[in-house]
């Protein structure tokens, strides 16, 4: 059975731009609850344990260095099939193949730049969240 929660990243590109209560927005709009958030500027031990499994891809300095560059916010996202809803509401990696009215499609810069995460199973969103926050963190919220 697919879970009800999630985890996702606002990145430093959406930050930067601006348009991070416009995400948000979108997002709650989706039908998403927000369980647990916080901002916080990840250090390069955080951002290469996060995304250990890209570690020996090309793009993975790049990536840490990214996501190293300014404020980020994770979340726990609740909603029904919350992963796959979740990839749906954000869309491709490539905003350039992104579906309109996507995040990526309206706010993301480019593939490396791409102004959100999002946990791709069930199994990973736990984990994820558990990165971020405390069980106790997320539970006092439902
Ligand atoms: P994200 O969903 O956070 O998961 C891994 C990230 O790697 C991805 O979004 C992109 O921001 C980043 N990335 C950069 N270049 C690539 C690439 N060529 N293929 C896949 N992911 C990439």
């Amino acid at each position: 059975m697919a879970g009800n929660t999630t985890l996702t990243i606002i990145k430093p590109d959406a930050f930067g731009n601006a348009k991070t209560g416009k995400i948000i927005a979108l997002l709650e709009e989706r039908g998403f609850r927000i369980l647990a958030s916080r901002v916080m500027h990840m250090s390069k031990d955080q951002a290469g344990e996060f995304y250990a499994v890209h570690k020996g891809r090309p793009f993975y300095p790049e990536l840490v260095e990214f996501m190293t560059s300014g404020p980020c916010m994770p979340m726990v996202l609740e909603k029904d099939d919350a992963v796959a809803a979740l990839r749906g509401a954000i869309g491709a990696t490539d905003p350039a193949e992104a579906a309109p009215g996507t995040v990526r499609k309206l706010y993301a810069e480019s593939k490396g730049r791409n102004a959100i995460h999002a946990s791709d199973s069930d199994e990973n969103a736990v984990r994820e969240s558990r990165f971020f926050f405390a069980e106790t963190e997320i539970l006092a919220a439902r």
